[in-house]
């Protein structure tokens, strides 16, 4: 048996800002829905991330920081203190274990549907162009619909909430943030021009479409110390049918200005979320790489040779790891020995209890 750890650094701890990082595996954000009422943390959350505080960086599951920002059945909050305490059980038992853990921020945008939002409103957006596809509602799969496009007065109100959902996240334990700007939600639904169509200050130039992403960055970075501040992004893809005609150039600027604001890290979904690492119209990631100042943590589609392979060529400095978290607990420890990996059931990945959620069981590799 090969142990991976004596050909890797993968294994090996790593300083994050301000914090010590047991290695350099991380555990990408992972929806569950399995929040109770008030989109308070599950009472089964402090297991389940307990569980796998094996992880370098936990980033715990995107968390709306609004009710408006909610566009799946029953995920958390972070806008209320019934949810900071449900929260600080969470940060409790991953540090009581040695892991740290960040939480992400997140407003949907369009993504949702008038069934979760408050009095039954339309989903806001940038523009009112409705995505193709179905939102995962408490009664099932509904069409996507048209959404409001937001007022140029609404803004301030938003960044006003990430700004409020970063300082209950610290209030809450956790080590830090990471802005969810991946994935077609709200701030990736500005950067694009396939949905932003506004002819105002956030609308039509990259320098404008960049403009409310950075406005949040700017006001997260207020409030939190920068080195505990990380932001998500997924340059090349269609994750909810979101599109731009020249993504190099797009997300090279976004990039580019992001190091005004020295963030920690820059958590990159490389390809399709989920999906192939490369896709047509796609780039070299790696220019990401070369021109962002902090950490770049890479994701999607990691395996152990892969991640090796990416430490040895110094492509990343932390690899997140999505899917295989979900029945491996005790996913760093597999990885280390070369174990084989358990495959997760698909039927029990949203809502629901402990099945498929804490009763993956861990290996006895001792
Ligand atoms: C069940 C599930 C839930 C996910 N939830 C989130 C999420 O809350 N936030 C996010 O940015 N990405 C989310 N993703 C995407 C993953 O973080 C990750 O980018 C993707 O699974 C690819 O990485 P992997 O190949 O290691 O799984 C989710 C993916 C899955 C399968």
């Amino acid at each position: 048996m090969t142990i991976a750890s004596q050909t890797s650094d993968l294994f090996k701890p790593v300083q994050l800002g301000a914090i010590q990082l047991q290695n350099r595996i991380a555990m990408a954000p992972l929806t569950r829905s399995r929040a109770q009422a008030g989109d308070v943390p599950s009472e089964l959350a402090p297991e389940y991330y307990a569980q796998r505080a094996g992880a370098g960086l936990i980033i715990a599951e995107a968390t709306q920081i609004s009710p408006q920002g909610k566009g799946y059945a029953w995920t958390p909050g972070i806008y209320n203190e019934a949810q900071v305490a449900g929260w600080k059980k969470v940060t409790d038992a991953v540090h009581a274990k040695g892991g740290h853990i960040f939480l992400q921020l997140w407003h949907v945008g369009r993504i949702s549907h008038p069934d979760l939002q408050p009095g039954n409103a339309l989903p806001v957006a940038p523009s009112a162009v409705t995505p193709q596809g179905n939102a995962f509602t408490e009664t099932g799969f509904k069409p996507f619909v048209e959404p409001r496009a937001l007022e140029l007065s609404e803004l301030p109100g938003i960044i006003e909430q990430y700004k409020t959902a970063a300082q209950l996240a610290i209030k809450a334990g956790f080590d830090g943030v990471e802005i969810h700007g991946a994935n077609g939600y709200l701030l990736d639904q500005f950067l694009r021009d396939k949905t932003n169509r506004r002819t105002d200050a956030y609308g039509g130039s990259i320098e404008n479409r960049a403009r409310l992403l950075l406005e949040v960055v700017e006001a997260v970075t207020s409030v939190i110390p920068s080195e505990r501040v990380g932001i998500r992004l997924s340059p090349i893809s269609p994750a909810n049918d979101i599109a731009d005609s020249d993504p190099k150039a797009l997300f090279s600027y976004v990039v580019e200005q992001l190091n005004r604001f020295k963030l920690v890290y820059l958590h990159v979904v490389e390809g399709a979320t989920g999906g192939p690492r490369q896709v047509e119209h796609g780039f070299d990631l790696q220019v990401l790489r070369d021109l962002f100042k902090g950490f770049y943590i890479a994701n999607n589609g990691y395996d152990l040779p892969l991640a090796t392979k990416a430490r040895e060529g110094n492509l990343a400095d932390i690899v997140a790891f999505g899917r295989p978290w979900i029945a491996n607990p005790d996913l760093v420890e597999r990885l280390k020995h070369n174990a084989d990996l358990a495959s997760f059931n698909p039927d029990t990945l949203y809502g629901g209890g402990a099945a498929g959620y804490t009763d993956y069981p861990a290996l006895n590799l001792a």
